[in-house]
């Protein structure tokens, strides 16, 4: 007679069910076999918990599954492996760090979390014994966190750079290819769930700096102030300057860029043109890109969807089966949570933004009169600043016309200066519009 033997459960707790509970419940339902069939065990989903129980959440849970009290769920001793999809930072933190408290691993989404309290995270897992896993916090379904702690971590990597932010890709993308203005073009978004009602965490970049320090985290062994990172949104970008950037042959991204350069790193986060011959020109609406540069792989870009509920589940479940496969050959940590041995993580400086040197496109509107790009040259070139190219447009009848200068590589300070200079000229109606341009990572 054959024996049959009964397939390991692991239990899972789920601390909020929104959009990226909801992906994960359903993931874990709809592709159990394949699951089981990796895993060979089975990942049982045994409480959910939400702030109201009484919700139309798309998916059948049993009601005795379903509870509004996170602390049982923390504490209950049959759960090995809590999933934190609540977001935001003070409860998230005091539910992770009572979890791994109790003994149980952790997988979540939380980047804001991640870039504001990690270390304390890190810290306490290591203390428990656990594992803390977060794929998803950083750029959705696209599993670059892993390559960069598994597959390529013998390398030294030189730079990170990313498209981080589906709404605010999506934004720029209809900008460019429809001429939108950004009010416009933030109202799409918003209209087709791209966009949250309250649009700042993305819009001004901070989302975006977010996953930028944990790439940096991770990249470099090193500990970065968030509050140090430089941030600049989308928000103020214009139309003629999405335009004229088309007409040079570059496009606008938001871009956050992590590089190493000498004791500290480059950490910033602001539109940015990228010649229309990158790669990164091409990633278009939502879609997110990280390139990596490590000194024996090269150059590697991934992309894929970087939000979303599918592809976010994809990457939560994954670290959840990660967690589920060492538990199952009794490891466990192998990879410490940033890849480096905990002992080995630095804090670095992070260059001032003042110190910064790349190119710059500057738009100035500047009264119709002779003379005018003399004087801009003449106050950039006191500044030591070489003008590349100058593009004005014809007259338009109007009083303001767009003057547009592209400059060699030019220290950030200088550039400030100069243009300081220049607005004591009276020859301008309106304050300059600066675009950097990065063609060289
Ligand atoms: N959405 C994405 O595409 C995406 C992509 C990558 C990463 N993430 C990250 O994933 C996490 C979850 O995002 P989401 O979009 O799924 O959020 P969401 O739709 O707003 O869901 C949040 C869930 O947490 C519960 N909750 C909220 N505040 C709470 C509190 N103070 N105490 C207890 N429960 C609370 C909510 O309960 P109720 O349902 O009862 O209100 C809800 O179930 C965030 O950290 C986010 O940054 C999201």
């Amino acid at each position: 007679m054959e024996e049959r033997v009964e397939m390991k459960e692991i239990k899972v707790g789920l601390l909020g069910c929104g959009v990226v509970g909801t992906g994960v419940v359903r993931l874990l339902r709809e592709n159990s076999s394949i699951i089981e069939e990796k895993l060979g065990a089975r990942l049982v989903l045994k409480s959910v918990a939400v702030r109201d129980t009484g919700k139309d959440r798309g998916v059948d849970l049993d009601p005795g599954m379903l509870t509004d009290d996170f602390r049982q769920v923390i504490a209950d001793p049959d759960i090995s492996i809590v999933i934190e999809l609540i977001g935001g930072c003070a409860t998230a933190r005091e539910y992770v760090l009572k979890a791994i408290e109790n003994g149980k691993h952790v997988v979540t989404a939380n980047k804001a979390l991640l870039a504001v309290h990690g270390r304390e995270l890190y810290e306490a897992a290591a203390r428990s014994g656990v594992e803390i896993r977060y794929e998803a916090a950083v750029a959705g379904g696209i599993p670059v966190l892993s390559a960069i702690k598994g597959n390529m971590a013998a390398n030294r990597f030189g730079s990170v750079l990313g498209i981080l932010n589906g709404t605010c890709n999506y934004i720029l993308t209809r900008m460019t290819e429809e001429g939108a203005d950004f009010a416009a073009a933030l109202g799409r978004a918003q209209e087709l769930g791209y966009a949250e009602a309250d649009p700042t965490f993305d819009v001004e970049g901070i989302d975006t700096a977010h996953k930028l320090s944990i790439l940096i985290s991770l990249c470099f062994g090193t500990w970065v102030a968030f509050r140090d990172i430089h941030v600049e949104g989308i928000s103020s970008l214009t139309a003629l300057d999405v335009n004229f950037a088309g007409r040079l042959g570059y496009r606008i991204k938001l871009l956050a860029i992590g590089k190493r350069d000498g004791d500290g790193v480059e950490a910033r986060v602001h539109p940015a043109m990228v010649p229309l011959t990158d790669p990164l020109a091409a990633i278009s609406g939502v879609f997110n890109a990280v390139r990596l540069t490590g000194n024996y792989v090269g150059t590697v870009m991934f992309c894929g969807r970087g939000a979303g509920m599918e592809p976010t589940a994809s990457a939560v479940v994954g670290d959840l089966m990660a967690i589920a496969r060492n538990m199952l050959v009794g490891v466990g940590r192998r990879t410490a949570p940033l890849g480096f041995l905990d002992e080995n993580i630095i804090d670095v400086p992070i260059k001032p933004m003042a110190e910064t040197v790349c190119k710059y496109y500057l738009r100035f509107s500047v009264v119709d009169r002779p003379g005018i790009l003399a004087k801009i040259a003449g106050a950039l070139g006191e500044n030591g600043i070489s003008i590349n190219s100058a593009l004005q447009t014809a007259r338009s009848g109007s009083e303001a016309v767009p003057l547009v200068i592209v400059t060699h590589e030019a220290r950030e300070m200088d550039v400030g200066r100069a243009l300081e200079k220049i607005g004591t000229l009276e020859i301008t109606t309106e304050n300059p519009r600066l675009v950097r341009i990065v063609d060289e990572l």
